[in-house]
């Protein structure tokens, strides 16, 4: 049975206030186009159809106005509710009944990614055992959950948001499980802030020998958006690659097409919808013009 792709959109976005007063943060734009589509576009980069999205109760007819249920994309969308910000890990409770003993890659919807054969790592994460984390090095460990490392340069211990960081690897909102996830996210408990942290799921497999580390180095570009200067930054990040090449980032009908998940006439249709006065409907358009052949990704 393949994996779930579960997406954590929840959250009060305290940080963006009053942006996100009355909007989902996760729903805010960057550059052209909702912070949501780029974690929904690297899971399906990496292959994932059967895919899940967590949010607020209140916003999640805001989603399902957006996303639908995926079938425009050619990937099932299915939809849960987290009442109160209760933590990353409770992501995986929430996420139980869907999961039905399965393993699932869970990613952040404020967290966009960018590399080369990031889905390709994705896949090979699948199909290792236990749990897989990527770590990025980073110049304000301490907002982030970091890795400390002992002398055998192994992963030794992970502190989430320490003062004073052991290294620069921090903790990325994106995270490959075995089927075990929800069993020991629910032995865990409450921290300080009264969630149920990531960091602490993550320690219990490190502390079973079972947590794989694989480092995002050069030549990727992790980015969150959960801060007004972090948005920006993105959306600035975007606009420079997109206007520079012909590529999309975070484009799920571009990662659909390219999978051969829809075809032409579903991306017609699409670009319909979006109409001829969108840059982002006409970069479809340049998509559906390109010979197939370069379409290929560079190895
Ligand atoms: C969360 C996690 C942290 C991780 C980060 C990635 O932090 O708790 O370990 O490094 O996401 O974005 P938060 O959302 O609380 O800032």
């Amino acid at each position: 049975m393949s994996q779930l792709g579960i997406i954590l959109a929840g959250g009060r976005g305290t940080r963006l206030y009053p942006a996100t007063l009355a909007l989902s943060k996760q729903l805010l734009p960057v550059y052209d186009k909702p912070m949501v589509y780029y974690p929904l576009t690297t899971l399906m980069e990496s292959g994932l159809r059967d895919l899940l999205v967590i949010t607020t109760p209140q916003h999640q007819p805001q989603f399902q106005a957006l996303l639908g249920s995926g079938e425009q994309w050619g990937v099932q969308l299915q939809y849960a509710a987290q009442p109160e910000p209760g933590g990353i890990a409770q992501a995986l409770l929430l996420a139980a009944p869907f999961l039905q003993g399965r393993g699932c890659t869970l990613i952040l919807g404020d967290n966009i990614f960018h590399g080369p054969a990031l889905g390709q790592r994705l896949r090979a994460a699948r199909h290792t055992a236990g749990a897989t984390i990527f770590t990025y090095p980073v110049s304000d460990p301490q907002r982030y959950g970091v890795v400390a490392f002992g002398p055998d340069g192994r992963a030794a211990a992970l502190l989430e948001k320490p003062p004073v960081p052991p290294s620069n690897q921090a903790v990325t909102g994106l995270y490959v499980y075995d089927g075990q996830a929800p069993a020991l996210a629910a032995q865990l408990v409450p921290s300080a802030r009264g969630e149920l942290e990531i960091t602490d799921l993550n320690a219990a497999y490190l502390r079973r020998g079972s947590l794989n580390l694989q480092r995002l180095g050069r030549g990727y570009a992790w980015l969150d958006a959960g801060t007004h200067d972090s948005l920006l930054e993105a959306s600035a990040f975007v606009q420079t690659l997109e206007r520079r090449q012909t590529l999309k980032i975070g484009s799920p009908e571009e990662a659909a097409y390219r999978q051969d998940w829809i075809g032409r006439g579903e991306v017609q249709r699409l670009i319909r919808q979006l109409g001829q006065g969108s840059s982002y409907a006409q970069h479809l358009q340049t998509l559906l013009d390109t010979p197939p052949e370069l379409l290929e990704e560079e190895p």
